[in-house]
Order: C-alpha cells, then sequence, then structure tokens
C-alpha cells in the first residue's frame, strides 16, 4: 500500500533550463572528420538510426500539446503554465537533434521537413493516460524520466564520440528531461496528492499498454515502445519504482540497478540489438 502522507509544502513553478541551442550547437556546425574515423566501427549507421527516430519523437511534442489545448478548459492553470514551457524544452529538443542529425547524417533539413510532415500521429492509442490532469502527469513522469535513462545511455554510447558540442547537447537533454519529470511530480503534489494510492496501478497500466502497443504512434508519449528491444527486461519496473519514489511514496531502487539502464549494454551488443529490431519490424 502506498504512503500517501507525504505532501508537497511548495507550489510549482515553472523553470525551464536556459541554454541557448545557437550557443550549444550553431546550425552550421560540422563535425571534424578525425570525429569519423576514430569512431568505432559501425557506430556512425547506429547513431543515425537512433536519430532518425529521437528527432522526430521530440517534433511530436507539438502535436500532443495541440491536442492537449483543445482540452485546455479541464485543465488547471499551472499545468497549462508548466506545458508551455515543457513544449518551449522539447521544440528545442527537436531542432537540436536535427541539427545533430544532420551533421552525422548528412540528411537535409528540408528533407527532414518533409519526413516530419508525412507522418502520421494517433492519439487514440494511447488515450487512456490521457484520461485527466493527473494520468496526463504521470504518464509525463513515467516518459520523462524514461528518457532521462534513455539519453543518458545514449550520451554514453554515440553523443560522446563526436565532439562537445554534439555530446553538450546530449547532456542537455538528460538534464531537461529531468527537469520535466520533476516539474510533473511537483504538480502532482501540490495538486493530485489525494490520488497518489491510484499511482502504482496506474504506472503499471502504462508500462502494460506501451509492451502492448509494439510501435510509437507518433504523439510524444511512450515512443520507448520503439525502441523497447535496446533496453533491459527490468527497465519499466525500475522506472516505476523511481516515479513512485520521486512522489514520497517508496525508496529509491539500488544505485546499481540505476547504474544497468544505462550501462548494461556495449557498444557491440546495442548493435546486434538494432539489427533484431530491424528484424522484427
Ligand atoms: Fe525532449
Ligand atoms: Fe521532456
Amino acid at each position: 500500500m502506498i504512503n500517501t502522507h507525504n505532501k508537497s509544502t511548495h507550489k510549482s513553478d515553472y523553470r525551464n533550463n536556459q541554454w541557448r541551442l545557437d550557443g550549444v550547437l550553431p546550425i552550421e556546425h560540422q563535425i571534424l572528420p578525425h570525429y569519423f574515423k576514430s569512431a568505432p566501427k559501425g557506430l556512425v549507421n547506429n547513431f543515425c538510426t537512433l536519430l532518425s527516430r529521437d528527432t522526430f519523437s521530440e517534433g511530436d511534442a507539438q502535436v500532443l500539446y495541440d491536442y492537449l489545448m483543445l482540452r485546455k478548459t479541464e485543465f488547471s492553470g499551472p499545468f497549462v503554465t508548466m506545458l508551455k514551457g515543457w513544449l518551449g524544452d522539447e521544440l528545442k529538443h527537436y531542432e537540436a537533434l536535427r541539427r545533430t542529425y544532420h551533421c552525422i547524417s548528412g540528411v537535409s533539413f528540408l528533407e527532414m521537413d518533409r519526413l516530419f510532415a508525412a507522418r502520421v500521429h494517433e492519439i487514440q492509442p494511447i488515450d487512456r493516460v490521457l484520461v485527466d490532469e493527473f494520468t496526463i502527469l504521470v504518464t509525463m513522469m513515467f516518459d520523462e524520466i524514461g528518457s532521462v535513462y534513455s539519453y543518458r545511455r545514449d550520451l554514453r554510447e554515440y553523443y560522446c564520440h563526436f565532439g562537445p558540442e554534439i555530446q553538450n547537447v546530449g547532456r542537455h537533454l538528460v538534464k531537461d528531461e529531468g527537469l520535466h519529470f520533476s516539474q510533473a511530480a511537483e504538480l502532482i503534489l501540490d495538486l493530485h496528492s489525494d490520488r497518489l494510492d491510484e499511482i502504482e496501478a496506474l504506472l503499471q497500466d502504462i508500462s502494460n499498454l506501451e509492451h502492448s502497443l509494439g510501435t510509437y504512434y507518433k504523439t510524444f508519449f511512450l515512443d520507448h515502445a520503439q525502441e523497447q528491444f535496446r533496453f533491459p527486461p527490468h527497465f519499466n519496473t525500475v522506472i516505476i519504482q523511481v516515479v513512485i519514489a520521486r512522489l514520497g511514496c517508496a525508496s529509491y531502487p539500488d544505485a546499481s540497478l540505476l547504474k544497468s539502464l544505462w550501462q548494461g549494454i556495449g557498444i557491440e551488443s546495442s548493435r546486434y540489438q538494432f539489427k533484431t529490431l530491424f528484424f522484427f519490424r
């Protein structure tokens, strides 16, 4: 049984991380040839595959935001304010990853515009996690903390091989997704603490839905459904425990367990898992 007496004492106040993309990765940035030459075999191709997914998933934030704004009257003022800041961050991530993808793969920005415009976004497959502000916030916590560990691993496996600018993009992604996770937690504690006893079952439902989807429906949430073969089998169990712990309802998982989410698999194995993913889909 979840302990529900741990209540927040502070009011939510959206604070986005202030970093200027042009200062971190200028649009005209080019990666020096020696980084490509010294990168482990196969790594560039795998990074391109990763970016071909992550870049557009970040851009899908606009679709989710537009959908939620159609239901704006259902939501609290602090939630709507948080969403505006969140969208600004996610669109910055989209542009940061477009630049990264361009630098690594040579795919043009025009081609990326075309690819994004051709995407089909479906809300209906995930609508059971979008019931109300509370379930949206819990889904956001689940999704954002998953992104923290996923980007942390990607930073170690990919971003760090292509110079300080690309590495810093990865670092900012990790930091921002962590902030989004925390902002959602603070709103839950401030506005929905009477529903904390629903958290555990809801998180399990979100995780089950992600597994059953088998694919990503291009509406931002549950985008890890497209990459779940890259993650260790206990990934969702551990991040669910992190969410519950952040809300003060359980203790955090062991540090070694957390580390296993982003240090578990080396480049060779991840290359194999990419192959598995391609053959599966
Ligand atoms: Fe993001
Ligand atoms: Fe985020």
